[in-house]
């Protein structure tokens, strides 16, 4: 699995790197053509599609036959065996204002658990890279979640999702946070705030009703770190089955606690 890994995390750079220059690229042209998804804030640019397509492209001709379950067209109906999860641009919104954090972000999953997560930034050219029980590295350098022991000092990533009364539960959970930790950020890029844990630049990151792809490579560069992580789907331990979380070990029982009393709990 460790050598098959490794190909699939280079196969993965390669193409997530070819994207991310569609996605630069057509980022210097005026961004018009937007469309919207679940509501009026969740936009789709025609960067997201052309990005997804060179995606499910290229990896037809690397990896014939692999199914891809991609942010746009969906596919894959089954998490069985071999997949692809694919997020052409991570951060849309910001994408759309002009702001650098955004990403374009691949992993391969067997039967449902990454294997080979990778998450290309645009914008500095940053290569994030893990392979299951290979560790996580930020352009090959091994990447360490914080050392990071109390949770007053602290610093949480968050993200607001785009359905309306969910994303008015958060904020109140968030609210409630704010006086426990040191400070709340949100990037408004989950796979980018996965990787800030894995590197330290954040202490931890949580955030309910996230896609498989949007934490499918990020989440596995985090854990790979050696962050505790859960993500959606997982067995409900008090966050709610909705749960995206990655934290430094040191503080992350801390955390889990003081969500569940700040109403981070089931939606
Ligand atoms: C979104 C971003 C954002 C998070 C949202 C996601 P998208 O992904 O990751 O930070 O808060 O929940 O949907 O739509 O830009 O690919």
């Amino acid at each position: 699995l460790a050598a098959e890994s490794e190909e699939l995390v280079r196969i993965a750079v390669t193409v997530a790197t070819e994207a991310a220059e569609l996605v630069r690229n057509a980022r210097s042209h005026a961004v018009t053509q937007v469309d919207t998804k679940s509501s009026e804030t969740d936009v789709v640019t025609a960067a997201d599609r052309a990005s997804e397509q060179l995606v499910r492209d290229r990896l037809a001709q690397l990896r014939p036959g692999e199914p891809v379950l991609g942010e746009e067209e969906g596919g894959a109906t089954s998490l069985d065996g071999l997949v692809w999860v694919v997020d052409p641009i991570d951060g849309t919104v910001n994408y759309l204002y002009g702001l650098p954090w955004y990403a374009v972000s691949i992993a391969a999953q067997l039967d449902g658990v990454s294997v080979a997560g990778v998450v290309v930034e645009p914008v500095s050219g940053r290569v994030w890279t893990a392979t299951r029980g290979g560790g996580s590295f930020l352009d090959g350098q091994p990447l360490r979640a914080a050392a990071t022991t109390r949770l007053e000092l602290s610093l949480l990533g968050t993200g607001f999702s785009y359905d309306h009364a969910r994303r008015l539960r958060q904020a109140e959970a968030v609210n409630r946070m704010l006086g426990k930790v040191r400070d709340i950020r949100r990037c408004g890029a989950a796979s980018l705030d996965l990787c800030a844990v894995a590197a330290g630049w954040e202490d931890a990151y949580v955030e309910h009703g996230l896609h498989r792809w949007d934490w499918a490579a990020g989440g596995l560069i985090a854990e790979e770190a050696g962050a505790v992580v859960r993500f959606p789907g997982g067995a409900d331990d008090g966050l709610g089955e909705e749960a995206t979380f990655a934290a430094a070990p040191g503080i992350a029982e801390q955390l889990r606690a003081a969500l569940v009393e700040s109403g981070f709990g089931k939606v």
